[in-house]
């Protein structure tokens, strides 16, 4: 009798503490099975930039998959580039009830007021890869060096110009990202603290004098625009000059820079293909890489950058602390969010095997 009344006890308190564990955010539980976290399940949102960047569906795919296998939910949008659509999304995310956001912005500065409405239901939110500026309800943020990645662009210019020897002068223009984003003064900051020393010296020369970030930020990184921007000042200021070398901030850029080239006559014996660099490693450039057109890329793994903004959304969800590296170099206007960045790498005709292939990110075929 004892034990029977024991056993009943110990069933009502299981069933309670079940309960209560699950009504914590007041959400909707997980379609998923077996979670990672007590009483789990639950809902992520993650608000991606765009699909018309492979990187973008593959941060989408691979952080889906994570999730998934973790036990969560997934509520996964793109916006297409069109900032109000992202907010309206994230909003819709909120409204449904999710657990966590994971947010890659469109423009940095206008997630302000929907971060508000997700801090008012308690919504962890996790920037991913791009900082989410002038909020404080910015828990963790998931990225890579982004400084370095502008330093292994000119660097490798530096190398292959032969400008540490005293080379030169060559001529350089310079184009960077999407004004809105944090990452392009980043990425810009890197590479001219290494180019910079080299143009005071004269042994690289902007014929244009376009050098302000400003003046050579490329809106929504569009290929399209840096090719209209090319198109000028080939015809502005190299009517008898000839380009060596162009600093480009990511593939789908550099892809639009040499479509400029090509039509007037670069990569030929007599007009060779300027240094060009990217980032992403996306599959089109890898060939045009291959193909002896863009000169190297930055690849930054994809995989593993999901693999971290997961760890942080499950660590938020289970009152864990994440695993960080960096407290001090991302202020967002309003505090130092805690990062986690993971190294880029560079890569070019000579490494792409290895570092592509041979680690799992693309199949021989898929660089046929
Ligand atoms: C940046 C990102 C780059 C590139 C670019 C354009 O924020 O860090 O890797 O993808 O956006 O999408």
């Amino acid at each position: 009798m004892k034990r029977t009344l024991t056993m009943i006890v110990l069933v009502v308190v299981m069933v309670w503490t079940a309960a209560c564990g699950n009504s914590g955010g007041g959400t909707e539980s997980s379609g998923g099975a077996g979670g990672s976290a007590e009483g789990s399940g639950g809902k992520v949102g993650i608000s991606m930039p765009t699909k018309s960047s492979e990187r973008w569906v593959s941060d989408g795919a691979n952080m889906q998959k994570e999730f998934e296998s973790l036990g969560y939910e997934v509520d996964l949008q793109y916006a297409e580039d069109v900032v109000e659509n992202q907010v309206s999304q994230i909003e819709n995310m909120i409204t449904k009830g999710v657990d966590v956001l994971v947010v890659a912005p469109i423009d940095g500065q206008a997630l302000t007021d929907v971060l508000d409405k997700a801090a008012l239901s308690e919504i962890p939110v996790i920037a991913y890869d791009r900082l989410i500026k002038q909020s404080e309800h910015v828990d963790y943020y998931a990225t890579f060096d982004n400084y370095k990645v502008g330093v292994l662009q000119a660097s490798y210019m530096e190398d292959k110009l032969g400008l540490k020897e005293g080379k030169g002068p060559f001529n350089i223009e310079l184009f960077a990202g999407s004004p809105d984003d944090n990452n392009t003064y980043f990425f810009y900051d890197g590479a001219m603290s290494v180019l910079q020393p080299y143009i005071d010296k004269g042994q690289l020369v902007v014929q244009s004098g376009q050098t302000d970030v400003e003046q050579v930020a490329t809106l929504r990184w569009d290929g399209a625009t840096a090719q209209a921007r090319m198109d000028n000042l080939i015809s502005a200021y190299y009517s008898s000059e000839k380009v060596d070398a162009v600093l480009s901030p990511y593939d789908g850029i550099s892809i639009g820079i040499i479509s400029s080239l090509k039509g007037v006559g670069y990569g030929s014996e007599s007009k060779p293909m300027p240094i060009i660099t990217g980032q992403d490693a996306e599959l089109a450039s890898i060939k045009s890489i291959m193909a002896g057109e863009q000169t190297m890329t930055v690849f930054k793994d994809t995989r593993e950058l999901a693999k971290k903004a997961v760890a942080m959304a499950d660590s938020l969800l289970k009152g864990e602390e994440a695993e960080v590296n960096d407290t001090e170099t991302y202020d967002n206007g309003v505090k130092v969010v805690p990062a986690y960045l993971l190294e880029p790498v560079s890569v070019d005709e000579d490494n792409y095997k290895e570092v592509l292939v041979e680690a799992g990110y693309y199949s021989e075929d898929q660089l046929k």
